[in-house]
């Protein structure tokens, strides 16, 4: 049975509005939004005033409103809301990946010690349906892995660098004026994006909290065009590639990292703002979900999907964490890069434990070869104030590395 939702909505920026256009155009769900709270008291506005609040306790405080959409950029403030909604009896839909991937757990406990529900789906990958698939069709699976494509504007950028030879400034402005791009840019350029995304997916996959710290996140920032031509010659393309994956039975590993990709892997063709999901389980073997990651139009196509699944009362069991499967993590692992440097103190920062290929000219140097993951996550702060890129190779192409 379908419940009478009131909402009560935090922020009117890109993803309020896009929801904002979606519920206008539903024709099977009705719903009611009382009030929006927003910070900006002089920004002009595409709806009239009546429908704003300043103050945020109009909403929180109203025992009318028993939904709660938080799309608010702010991840502490975010954290603040989601919190007092949950403790005071409210359901809670929210899109702040950040806020969710730092604070899950104990977002969880208020779910349970207050009878409340928290639903992201819009948090990863815009509109696919990722985390509701992870909770109720790979509910007993056992899934190996599930690594692709979750942030939308680094995806543009490096399609339009690839494809329109575009440079990296000016296909940044171009992602922002689309909305694509976090109010802090460097949440996507440098990886950080797709990591919280990915700590997010990997409690659903795995049953396992992991601190968004502990993943190795390496973005495309200091991508040159010296890079894109070095894919283009081998017939390949870069994609930033979140990966989390079992290596043995009882242990999982994950890192966010830009991969060389072959014609026939499934991310190939996934490009500007769109996002591709792999998700390997040991009898379903692959899936592919591919759908627009980013936009105020997909993403609040995703929120309103949670408004409606809320308003049939359906909440995640966290089923793989309650499980108790032992899960165990570790960045050892060996882990076979390209790594294009310029100067020799540059190379030897990197304690390679083979090189399969070395190039030297006068601008440009690389090496390809294999380095423990454990070492790049230690070096982490020094790779960032190099003139260097680096970029995990093509998986071996065949349908099981696909
Ligand atoms: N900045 C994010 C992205 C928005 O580019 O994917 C959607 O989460």
């Amino acid at each position: 049975m379908q419940n009478r939702v009131k909402i009560g909505m935090f922020g009117y920026g890109c993803v309020g509005q896009g929801l904002h256009d979606v519920l206008l155009n539903s024709r099977g769900f009705r719903t009611d939004i009382k009030k929006i709270c927003v910070k900006d008291r002089n920004k002009p506005r595409r709806i009239g005033a009546d429908h704003f609040t300043f103050e945020k306790n109009v909403i929180l405080e109203d025992p009318e409103i028993n939904l709660v959409v938080e799309l608010i950029s702010d991840p502490e403030e975010a954290y603040h809301i989601v919190k007092q909604s949950l403790m005071s009896g409210k359901n809670v839909v929210s899109a702040n990946k950040k806020m969710l991937a730092q604070h899950l757990p104990e977002m969880i406990e208020l779910q349970q010690k207050h009878n409340t529900s928290l639903l992201y789906e819009a948090s990863c990958c815009g509109c696919i349906p990722i985390i509701r698939n992870l909770e109720e069709y790979y509910d007993n699976e056992m899934l190996l892995s599930v690594k692709g494509i979750f942030n939308g504007s680094t995806n543009y950028i490096l399609s339009k660098m690839y494809n329109e030879n575009m440079d990296y400034p000016t296909v940044l402005k171009e992602a922002q004026a689309l909305g694509y791009v976090e109010a802090d840019p460097s949440l996507d350029v440098e990886g950080l994006d797709a990591r919280d995304k990915l700590a997010i997916i990997t409690l659903h996959a795995f049953g396992l909290f992991l601190d968004p710290d502990e993943i190795f996140s390496y973005g495309i920032s200091s991508i040159s065009t010296f890079d894109l031509q070095y894919a283009r010659e081998k017939g390949l393309k870069i994609k930033l590639v979140p990966t989390v994956s079992k290596i043995d039975d009882t242990t999982i590993t994950s890192y966010v990292i830009p991969q060389f990709v072959k014609p026939e892997h499934f991310l190939y063709n996934v490009e500007n703002e769109y996002n591709g999901v792999i998700a390997e389980a040991a009898f379903s073997n692959k899936q592919f979900f591919y759908g627009r990651g980013a936009g105020g139009h997909p993403t609040g196509s995703a929120v309103l999907s949670d408004i409606s699944a809320n308003s049939y009362e359906y909440r995640y069991e966290y089923k793989k964490l309650f499980q108790k499967i032992e899960t165990n993590y570790t960045r050892n692992i060996p882990i076979e890069i390209y790594y294009r440097y310029r100067r020799k103190e540059d190379l030897e920062l990197i304690p390679f434990s083979e090189i399969h290929e070395s190039y030297k000219s006068r601008d440009h140097n690389y090496v390809v070869g294999t380095v423990n993951l454990e070492d790049l996550y230690r070096l982490r702060p020094m790779l960032k104030n190099r003139k260097v890129f680096l970029a995990r190779t093509p998986d071996n192409g065949t349908q099981a590395e696909k």
